[in-house]
């Protein structure tokens, strides 16, 4: 059984019509003053043009648009250099990698839990149920809501005392953003380690955990099967466009958007999306407990802090605790040779977003704090994090979930 499920895996991986980013581009580019940062801005609007990373200045640009894009930053003094001269050989690279790993798969008695391939929904669902059969002590998991394309969307409850909703909990939401696949890839690895190893863990359980692993299951495997770079959920604004950015849908300062088929799009009102309602939904259940709020993305190695839908930006009320909280995080990351993150304002060191989740999380959710994690993308690969290279960003982003809990 098991293995005819391998095998059609393995056909759907190989038979899908795939959206091609032949040689698209990525510019690395030097911004130097605010003047040029606002110039730069104005591409955000550019069909083919999609700005990757947070600081503004990784830009993925279509052939098509690469001449006058170049052309432009000449005539402004921008340095730049090319990060990535063909998007599309990254991914060829990813997807002969999961190929070959899965046909190894096939023949071997290997688990599959392992953290050198990204887990499709139905693996992270499979595995969650059966830590779910294993632990019943320690896991719940639930069904808390389902998508346009009728996915489930799951949660994990790790909890040292189920059934006494009183100790504080930390609440996750993972892969809101389809694309991001090593933020799910840690979370999992989270719940692998808080789960299978508890015992070494105690401190971090003397908090409650409650874990959306994928909270954009639509979108991830349509990022998996079709558009490695899909970032939005799956369901269609209009006959053209589709997917809502989950991260601007959340009813807390959220505002409307005019283009439906922009990467930010926010949907048609607050709350309008099913995996947006189903996360809000679960955060109401713990707001009288609810501790810490994180929003795990990649990449950037940032961690963000509310509130973030303007700018110049509000302060939450507890701001220098969250400086501390995260720089606490940032120096556990060093420690074990990780990255330097970079620890501020989400509206300051990246841009403005409304209706996002950590935002929301402290002003509607009743969280006393709340993060936005950009994690690393391991050097200048990006959203395409060789799957090698899972395990090294998942022990760092473990560093700042432990730091964090026993921090609050
Ligand atoms: N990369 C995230 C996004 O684009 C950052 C959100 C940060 N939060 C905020 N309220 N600005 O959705
Ligand atoms: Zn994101």
């Amino acid at each position: 059984m098991k293995f005819i499920l391998a095998l059609t895996t393995l056909a759907l991986v190989v038979a899908a019509e795939q959206v091609s980013y032949k040689n698209y581009k990525v510019y690395d580019i030097q911004v130097t003053s605010d003047e040029q940062r606002t110039l730069l801005k104005n591409w955000q609007l550019v069909d083919g043009v999609d700005f990757w990373n947070h600081l503004g200045n990784q830009i993925m640009v279509r052939p098509e648009t690469q001449e006058e894009l170049e052309k432009f930053l000449t005539e402004h003094g921008f340095d730049y250099k090319v990060l990535i001269q063909d998007v599309q050989m990254t991914i060829d690279a990813e997807q002969r990698y999961d190929l070959q790993y899965r046909r190894a798969k096939l023949f071997s008695r290997r688990s599959s839990v392992d953290f050198i391939h990204f887990w499709r929904t139905q693996e992270i669902y499979d595995y969650l149920d059966e830590l779910a059969a294993k632990y019943p002590n320690l896991v719940r998991v639930s069904d808390i809501g389902h998508t346009h394309q009728n996915r489930t969307i799951k949660a994990i409850k790790i909890s040292t005392s189920h059934g006494s909703d009183s100790k504080p909990v930390i609440f996750i939401d993972g892969g809101v953003h389809a694309r991001e696949w090593g933020g799910i890839m840690s979370v999992v690895y989270l719940i692998h380690e808080l789960v299978e190893h508890s015992e070494q863990y105690s401190n971090m359980l003397e908090k409650d955990w409650v874990i959306v692993p994928v909270a954009n299951p639509d979108g991830y495997e349509h990022s998996h099967s079709t558009n490695r770079l899909w970032r939005k959920n799956r369901n269609p604004v209009n006959i053209l466009c589709i997917g809502t950015d989950l991260n601007r849908n959340f009813d807390y300062q959220w505002a409307p958007g005019r283009i439906a088929c922009s990467e930010t799009f926010p949907g048609s009102a607050p709350n309008s999306e099913l995996e947006t309602q189903a996360l809000t939904k679960l955060m109401s259940r713990y707001e009288n407990n609810l501790k810490l709020y994180l929003a795990v993305h990649t990449y950037g190695e940032l961690i963000l802090y509310p509130f973030g839908y303007e700018w110049p930006f509000i302060p939450v009320s507890n701001q220098a605790e969250h400086v501390a909280i995260g720089e606490r995080a940032r120096a556990a990351v060093l420690a074990i040779g990780g990255p330097d993150y970079l620890v501020g304002n989400s509206a300051e060191v990246l841009y403005t977003a409304n209706g996002a989740s950590d935002d929301y999380a402290v002003g509607v959710g009743g969280a006393a704090y709340a993060f936005t994690l950009e994690l690393s993308g391991g050097g200048v690969f990006g959203f395409d994090l060789p799957a090698t290279q899972i395990e090294q960003v998942a022990r760092e982003t473990f560093e700042i979930f432990k730091s964090m809990a026993g921090d609050i």
